[in-house]
């Protein structure tokens, strides 16, 4: 593994000092970066120095270093996991072949378009979350938002660079678009669906991170089994880092319920709202509703694109090699429940082409691990709420549950039962306006909204009441 060359522009672990034709290409594209960061990144916090992890080394212990950064001199840089010696494809039809260094020429289009789809999510997020530090409810929740948002700009880094040295001018006009679209822009939006979405408070950045980067998480753990091996391993590494993202969204959605189970029994009629809290039924509307969205991005329940992915090495399951015996997939069928006909029936589908299922239900398994810990906390809280995960049919506009209509217990019902009874299932304009008004920043350090509760501990041996976000105005 080559060392990590921290002096140059951009620092990396990939010799960028040996490919001049590259590096030039990359300090080109990198004003334009910081540009579409200082207009799109954290509004109103740039000049504000935040206590921030940066990927210095790719070892294990030692990858991160801690310290106050204003954002804009974040060193983004870029960084693979140290190569598997004579690593083999580990799936698919060239399953035991060496893996690849460069593209195949054959799957030069299919791979562009998975990249730039995996890329395209990296800078949409920071672009939904720009407004989020103008409300932060702690000074710590303020430096993990940011936190996660340079990280995502880092993420952009590790798929540009991919673009960049592999797909030649194709790849770099990708990489040009990448900092040209909008997220929720109606002429130029980001490619996918969630990715599009507002993030207004901060109940949607925990539900976003919880369940939106925990699809990322899921995606990059296919892509890093891929047997194209510098996708596999900028994955790998960029999951090192998207840990926290989960952190931050699985405890900020912990620390809100518990709060509002606090607030309920301080409250003589047991209402969380009259104490200035978010009722637990009101939080529960807001992960059904970025669980749902979260899922429609695993793509089709049926999917020739994905048995054809996994047919060409580029993309596996999760934990293909760990947790698999059986690597090619052939002659296997996934159980699905499919409507046909105005009702739900079973049916046996190639396995290839369920592998997009197969994605889905590994991601619906570790959700509900999450949900168990949150119920574990509302038990500790003496309150009888519990959250549930709505059913995966419910809510879809992607794939064969797509414009129908179910319950949150996966019951298909007709369209005036669904407008009759959607707004005990998700967000209101009446319960968004309630949330928006309870979004006030609170820059005192340790000190938080009383809509939720405080941590449990601070960011790498700080304690919670650290001055993790300083203005320059002070
Ligand atoms: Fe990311
Ligand atoms: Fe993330």
């Amino acid at each position: 593994m080559a060392e990590i060359d921290y002096q140059s522009r951009i620092p990396n672990n990939v010799n960028l000092d040996t490919d001049k034709r590259l590096q030039r290409a990359l300090e080109k594209w990198q004003p334009a970066y910081l540009d579409w960061w200082n207009q799109m990144g954290p509004e109103s916090f740039q000049e504000h120095d935040v206590y921030l992890r940066t990927a210095v080394s790719t070892e294990p212990g030692g990858w991160a270093q801690f310290g106050y950064v204003k954002m804009p001199d974040y060193r983004w840089g870029i960084f693979l996991d140290a190569a598997e010696p004579d690593r083999r494809i580990p799936f698919g039809d060239h399953a035991g072949e060496p893996v690849w260094q460069e593209v195949p020429g054959e799957y030069r289009n299919v791979l562009r378009r998975i990249i730039v789809t995996q890329a395209d999510t990296e800078p949409a997020s920071v672009e939904q979350q720009r407004w989020l530090g103008m409300t932060a409810p702690s000074l710590i929740d303020m430096r993990n938002l940011f936190q996660v948002n340079v990280e995502e700009g880092r993420h952009l880094w590790a798929m540009v660079y991919l673009l960049h040295a592999h797909f030649g001018k194709d790849g770099r006009d990708e990489a040009d678009d990448l900092l040209a679209r909008r997220s929720g822009d109606a002429d130029k939006p980001r490619i996918l669906d969630a990715f599009n979405q507002p993030c207004p408070d901060w109940l949607t950045f925990f539900c976003f991170t919880c369940f939106t980067d925990r699809d990322g998480k899921y995606q990059l753990g296919a892509l890093a089994e891929s047997g194209f091996d510098p996708l596999s391993r900028t994955c790998h590494f960029m999951l090192t880092e998207e840990a926290h993202h989960l952190f931050v969204g699985e405890t900020g959605v912990e620390r809100v319920l518990r709060r509002g189970a606090q607030l309920a029994k301080l409250d003589p009629n047991g209402d969380a709202r009259a104490q200035g809290g978010i009722p637990v039924a009101m939080i529960q509307k807001w992960i059904t509703y970025w669980f749902s969205y979260s899922i429609d991005l695993f793509g089709s329940e049926i999917s020739s694109n994905a048995a054809d992915f996994f047919a060409a090495g580029l993309k596996g399951r999760w934990a293909e090699v760990k947790d698999h015996q059986e690597h090619s997939a052939l002659n296997q069928w996934q159980r699905m429940i499919v409507p046909e006909g105005g009702r739900l029936t079973e049916k046996d589908v190639p396995l290839r082409n369920a592998m997009n299922e197969v994605l889905r239900a590994a991601y619906i398994k570790d959700t509900e691990r999450v949900v168990k810990r949150w119920n574990q906390a509302l038990e500790e809280e003496a309150v009888e709420d519990r959250i549930r995960l709505p059913n995966n049919r419910f809510f879809r506009r992607q794939g064969i549950y797509a414009n129908l209509h179910f319950t949150p217990e996966g019951e298909m019902i007709s369209a005036e039962e669904w407008n009759a009874r959607v707004d005990g299932w998700l967000p209101t304009a009446a319960d968004r306006a309630y949330v928006a008004s309870l979004m006030h920043k609170v820059t005192e350090p340790g000190k938080m909204a009383n809509w939720i509760a405080a941590p449990r501990r601070g960011i790498h041996g700080n304690p919670v009441e650290f001055e993790y976000v300083r203005s320059p105005h002070r």
